[in-house]
């Protein structure tokens, strides 16, 4: 387990004339997204099958994501008295089930499969750091720079361990660099949508599009150019490349303009097309996708 626990919080320092209302339905989607790491656990210890030391270290991390879906979970009960998590958080598992069933990565190698969960943990230290920095409100600010933490030692955890297993599947850099942007681009995917969905809709039928642009609108706003660079940084680290170097100053610039692509125009794409979809489906199916 971590090296917090959720009474370290200063719970009782809550100010509620400092929350961003804006902020209250990301940070009950990703609570509902933490919450489930428990099937993460289950899918990595398949994969991991053998490799008790890692088998341990998972363990520990799943129970560390749980704290993180708690801490968010009883802040958003804060913020707004009617979120009940428990019900939530039923509603987002009967609508997302993750594929538990894998025996082998479905990265193709236990070195992908690391190289993946280092895009993962990259993506939630810059939300956690984005989000600490942002909020004024003394408790968000506490438990989001506590995750932010844990989130960068998951990555270091994952990272050693995927330079274990290089010496082994020997993964080209460009595997690795497909692996990462691959994984970085199942960011819309129906994980994310979907506990958008279960924690703020009320009886709306469940579009992915929908709920994965109106997520992606809300919480790409907090992002700032240096949780960009810090998630660069990151990423080279996991795919083997020097920054220093032209040739990665060149690639610098390549994940950046990615990066940029994937925060503005490819989200702005999104709701554009949502918006248009439903200018022009019939009034009645548009009232069942609201
Ligand atoms: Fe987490
Ligand atoms: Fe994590």
């Amino acid at each position: 387990m971590g090296n917090w626990t959720l009474d370290d919080i200063p719970w009782d320092s809550f100010d509620r004339s400092r929350v961003d209302s804006g902020i209250i339905p990301i940070i009950k989607a990703a609570s509902l997204v933490e919450y489930n790491a428990e099937d993460y656990r289950v899918y990595l210890n398949r994969v991991f099958d053998g490799d008790n030391r890692l088998q341990a270290a998972i363990d520990s991390w799943a129970e560390e994501e749980v704290q993180h879906g708690r801490a968010l979970g009883r802040w958003a009960a804060l913020a707004d008295p009617e979120f009940d998590f428990e019900t939530r958080f039923g509603r987002f598992r009967e609508n997302f089930r993750l594929q538990l069933d894998a025996s082998v990565s479905v990265r193709g190698t236990r070195a992908g499969e690391l190289v993946a969960r280092c895009m993962v943990e990259t993506g939630t230290n810059s939300f956690y750091s984005a989000l600490a920095d942002a909020t004024d409100e003394p408790v968000l600010k506490s438990i989001c720079r506590r995750i932010a933490d844990d989130e960068y030692a998951h990555y270091c955890l994952f990272h050693r361990n995927m330079r274990r297993y290089m010496e082994h599947d020997r993964l080209s850099r460009l595997k690795r660099v497909r692996v990462a942007f691959g994984r970085m681009s199942e960011s819309e995917d129906d994980e994310l949508a979907s506990a958008y969905w279960a924690a703020n809709s009320d009886g709306q039928a469940y579009d992915r599009r929908a709920n994965a642009a109106a997520y992606a609108r809300r919480a790409l706003r907090y992002y700032r150019p240096q949780h960009v660079a810090r998630g660069v940084e990151m990423i080279f680290n996991a795919v083997g490349i020097d920054g220093r170097s032209s040739a990665g100053r060149l690639a610098a610039g390549a994940v950046r303009l990615f990066v940029w692509y994937r925060l503005r125009v490819a989200t702005r794409l999104l709701v554009a097309l949502v918006e248009a979809r439903r200018r022009f489906v019939r009034p009645d199916s548009a009232a069942q996708q609201a």
